[in-house]
């Protein structure tokens, strides 16, 4: 049990006699420590029920709870309810927390399952910066979820079967170099993509064997099947060095094309049970009119008013859509794989999309809880869409390669004795966490500055910063002679700096449940950097190998712990911790 829960049961146990009925109350961390480790306005909610003074009531619960060895209770302002936790209480709990893998954190998930929905480029199309999100934030759930005991399923959703293969066939029957293909595979592809794309601009006649080629391969051409197969292989080889790279793990590729033979049938289905309607020849799903306009997905406003906004699940010509896909998609999802949750996480311009194959989903009997975990852009350092210098978006491979670069620079200034495969691998390690670190630790919805200099920072608000402490607590065990019992060391808290450690280990079970909430693993990053900042001032204040005895002892388990805790929790935003840098 947390903290936070062993309060909030005592506050129910304690509202519950003061109100002769069964009540529940919820506790929040305080947001300023000079007030207290926790607070509650539970008083303050009922007595606004009650119509009764909220200080009064407030006083009567705290009168009646049962805070023994955990905590002290004080009224402020209006009725709430401030606790602040006995140091004792932070001891025992850091105690416990050294004997638990789990590192205090519940397993809120278990029984239930969930597929992630990240990362998905599209195949001979170039991966940007925005895909970095994706996989980036897409990854980290993944690894919180399974943390908190979800059973996860990683599946990238790639694009394998848009209208970009009209002119990858075209061009693999012309313009391919084979060699170049094999050596690098995708940026192969995007080449010959670009160079059919020029020669369709300036000549209409290869536009019309392009949508040819795309027409054979729809109906099954063996040639072009054939071409496809060998182009999404080539693809998911250059893709998955990408994914080694960044260590990211899918449990399945289920691509576009994996619903195709589902599509016709599922129109069909939406036809006969009136959830779509032909419109102009095509198909389509339109509000029900349950919901206000506002709240509609399928409803836009224009000059002329609130209109229709449909979704087109078969287009006039017989084609299917994105949105007939994904509504194939969610099918076999909760169908084969069971699950009870989605979450997408794909940027913010496809917001409607999401809202409205969910809502048809929900419409069509498909039950789960889906998310869409929407992302805002990445900025260059001029506040304008992130572009290399011949103004293409910037590649995913060539920002991993400039970081690592960086990062190289960096070790080899700062620690000129590291050498060869040693540094070469910290260098890694350092530069991609810092892509990584620079990402999750955003809201993802606000549009961040990529900036080099920032991200690679040892001072700072940065992986590097918390990598760094990792090593920093290594080193201290390593001065010692014999190896560290941490489990039979007593821990005793005197310092301020000591109690404030301890509130953080404790906090550590209590906040990634809240991850998921909402989906922001910029609180975990932000978390670490506080829990990286503690340690710093309690090294400081605090002598850890000088001391002796049980202060000693109790020093070097609440280092064990933090650095636990920091390897863990980088851990769960995809981010290594270097042995040494
Ligand atoms: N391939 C799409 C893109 O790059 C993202 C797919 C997201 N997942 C989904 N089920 N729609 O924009």
């Amino acid at each position: 049990m947390t903290i936070l829960q062993d309060l909030e049961s005592r506050l129910g146990a304690a509202l519950a006699a003061a109100l002769g009925e069964p009540a529940t109350a919820a506790v929040t961390s305080a947001a300023d420590l000079r007030f207290g480790d926790y607070q509650s306005n539970a008083a303050m909610v009922l007595a606004k029920q009650r119509k009764t003074n909220p200080r009064a009531l407030a006083q009567e619960i705290i009168d009646r709870l049962d805070l023994a060895g955990l905590a002290t209770a004080d009224i402020a302002g209006p009725g709430f309810i401030n606790f602040r936790i006995l140091p004792e209480a932070y001891a025992a709990k850091a105690k416990e927390l050294l004997g638990d893998s789990r590192l205090g954190v519940p397993a809120i998930g278990a029984g239930k399952t969930v597929v992630v929905d990240f990362s998905a480029p599209n195949v001979a199309k170039p991966m940007h910066v925005g895909h970095i999100r994706s996989t980036i934030i897409g990854d980290s759930l993944c690894r919180i979820a399974r943390f908190l005991g979800f059973t996860v399923i990683a599946d990238n959703h790639i694009g394998d079967w848009g209208t970009q293969f009209g002119m990858i066939l075209h061009g693999w029957k012309h313009v391919m170099d084979a060699a170049a293909l094999e050596a690098d595979p995708i940026a192969e592809l995007l080449r010959v993509y670009r160079e059919v794309n020029a020669m369709t601009k300036a000549d209409p006649a290869v536009l019309e064997t392009c949508k040819n080629e795309l027409v054979r391969l729809q109906a099954g051409d063996e040639e072009n099947l054939a071409i496809w197969r060998k182009c999404i292989e080539v693809s998911k080889r250059g893709l998955q060095t990408i994914y080694d790279t960044l260590d990211v793990r899918f449990d399945h590729w289920l691509g576009e094309s994996h619903y195709n033979d589902r599509l016709a049938g599922l129109v069909d289905e939406f036809l006969a049970k009136g959830l779509a309607r032909e419109s102009n020849g095509a198909v389509c799903i339109f509000s029900d009119g349950v919901r206000k306009p506002e709240e509609d997905p399928f409803m836009v406003h224009r000059e002329e008013g609130w209109t229709d906004n449909p979704a087109i699940i078969r287009k006039a010509d017989g084609g299917f859509l994105y949105a007939t896909t994904d509504l194939a998609t969610i099918e076999f999802r909760i169908d084969e794989w069971k699950a009870d949750q989605i979450w997408y996480v794909v940027g913010v311009p496809q917001s409607l999309h999401f809202r409205q194959i969910f809502e048809a989903a929900e419409r069509w009997g498909k039950k789960g809880d889906f998310r869409h975990v929407a992302f805002g852009s990445i900025l260059g350092e001029d506040r304008k869409l992130m572009k290399t210098r011949s103004g293409d978006n910037v590649g995913l491979v060539e920002v991993l390669e400039e970081a690592v670069e960086r990062a190289a620079k960096i070790i080899a200034e700062k620690s000129p004795d590291l050498q060869g495969e040693e540094a070469a691998g910290i260098a890694r390690t350092v530069g991609i966490g810092a892509v990584k670190f620079a990402e999750l630790s955003q809201g993802r919805l606000t549009d961040y500055v990529f900036a080099w200099d920032r991200m690679l920072a040892l001072q700072g608000d940065t992986a590097p910063y918390l990598q760094y402490s990792t090593v920093r607590i290594r080193s201290i065990f390593r001065k010692l002679d014999s190896p560290f019992e941490a489990m039979s060391a007593a821990i005793v808290l005197n310092e301020e700096a000591e109690i404030h450690l301890a509130r953080l280990h404790a906090r550590f079970g209590e906040l990634l449940p809240l991850i998921v909430e909402d989906f922001r693993p910029n609180l975990l990053a932000n978390y670490l950097l506080e829990l990286a900042r503690a340690f710093h001032s309690f090294f400081e204040a605090c002598p850890v190998l000088k001391s002796d005895g049980p202060v000693r002892e109790s020093r070097l388990a609440l280092c064990e712990l933090t650095s636990r805790i920091l390897v863990t929790g980088l851990g769960l935003l995809g981010i290594k911790c270097p042995e040494r840098m």
